[in-house]
């Protein structure tokens, strides 16, 4: 995939520049024709000559100069470009990719490139923490940069926090998903579901669960990337809905299982990413309860289970992916669910392994395919494993068109 793609690897001045040069070697290795541009900052901390070997390409420094060979650095490299990846990207360099600022050859290239520029943040926790950087950001995501989010952790500056620069094996997945075909989900109508329902109990109180809603916007967001149409119908999370989605919010099984098959019939696919309860208090108190007694019973009745509703409804042009999340017996739980639930794949995942499910940024999953096929995926961080499922509905649905 990466194999003779010219790729702009942009290095900035943060102690993660190590890490870059281990990007620019992975990169090499697949194939991708990789020149650095270092800004002075990037030359504190690691030689030119490094990634100069690494990479066996030149490094290109100055806005003014020959490096290329051209009379214009900047703009015969942004033409040339088909991805600039900025890795680490310091919290200088957000600053003046967000607001326009072109006084090295890195900002000016990236004014001038057209093509997809993915930012890797890294700095201290509190620096990323700062409004500045987080509106910056939030700026550069709505101009249409692809932006890695740094990992939490131990930093190099000693503090613990959000702002390390993910290993470059996570990156090297962000880079293959910008080259996969961005339109080979046009026209096509998806719906997602996402987030955990809530089930009240009382006027102040609810049953819910751990999902934080991760997977389904990053699915939703992923289908929209490569040209779908998307609806992401959304129980309760505190994430900001992907541009160009329609979403409708609801908070209860009962609600979302309305909002579903209301939009069913006129979707191509459906993938059920939230994480929706089984049962619901059978009376929902009009007051709210107060402590009497040492024990209190809830009585639950059971909710529909609209996965199962529709894998019984939808037609053979329709695809249905469901999720289970299992602790014990994975492989013959998700079998099981596949064909009671009458779905084409299941996205089953093993909750008690770290890195998996709930809250984390990251997934460990297998895909059970109707056809009896079984793919087990590696650790990876759940918007590249959107790409990896909607990969599979591509190639499913190209069997149930040709
Ligand atoms: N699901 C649903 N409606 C429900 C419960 C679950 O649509 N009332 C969907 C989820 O969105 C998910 C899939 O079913 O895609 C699997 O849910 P899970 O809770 O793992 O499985 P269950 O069918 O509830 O089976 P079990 O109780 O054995 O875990």
């Amino acid at each position: 995939m990466l194999s003779g793609r010219f790729i702009i690897l942009g290095v900035t001045g943060g102690i993660a520049a190590y890490k870059a040069a281990e990007l620019a070697s992975a990169l090499t290795r697949a194939g991708a024709l990789v020149d650095v541009v270092m800004t002075k900052a990037a030359q504190e901390f690691v030689q030119p000559l490094t990634f100069a070997t690494l990479t066996g390409r030149p490094v290109h420094t100055e806005l003014f100069g020959s490096s290329t060979g051209g009379i214009i650095p900047h703009i015969e490299l942004a033409t040339r470009a088909e991805l600039i990846v900025v890795a680490p990207a310091t919290a200088n360099t957000l600053a003046k990719l967000a607001h326009g600022h072109a006084d090295d050859l890195l900002s000016s290239l990236v004014l001038a490139a057209t093509c997809p520029v993915l930012l890797c943040p890294a700095m201290n926790a509190y620096m990323y923490a700062h409004p500045a950087v987080q509106s910056n950001l939030k700026r550069l995501s709505e101009m249409g940069y692809h932006i890695v989010e740094p990992d939490s952790g131990r930093l190099a500056c000693g503090v613990e926090g959000r702002g390390r620069m993910p290993d470059p094996g996570v990156i090297m997945e962000h880079i293959k998903t910008l080259f996969l075909s961005p339109g080979d989900l046009r026209g096509v109508k998806v719906l997602v579901t996402a987030g955990g329902t809530r089930e009240p109990i009382d006027p102040v109180r609810y049953i819910s669960n751990r999902s934080s809603g991760k997977m389904g916007y990053a699915l939703a967001a992923a289908a929209g990337m490569r040209g779908a149409q998307v609806t992401l119908i959304s129980a309760p999370t505190s994430l900001d809905p992907p541009p160009g989605v329609e979403v409708v919010f609801v908070e209860t099984a009962r609600q979302m299982y309305q909002a579903v098959m209301e939009h069913f019939s006129t979707q191509d696919v459906v993938i059920k990413a939230a994480a929706v309860a089984d049962y619901r208090p059978k009376i929902i108190e009009g007051k709210k309860i107060k402590k009497r007694e040492d024990t209190l019973i809830l009585e639950l009745e059971r909710n529909p289970d609209i996965l199962f509703e529709l894998g019984q409804r939808k037609t053979p042009y329709q695809t249905l992916v469901g999720f289970a999340a299992e602790t014990d017996d994975i492989e013959a739980n998700a079998l099981e669910k596949l064909r009671r639930k009458n779905l084409d794949l299941l996205v089953a995942n093993d909750v008690t392994q770290p890195g998996a499910g709930f809250g984390t940024d990251t997934n460990i999953v297998k895909l059970f395919y109707r056809d009896g096929r079984i793919k087990s995926l590696p650790l990876m961080d759940k918007k590249a494993l959107a790409h990896r499922i909607l990969d599979v509905v591509v190639e499913l649905r190209s069997r149930v068109d040709g």
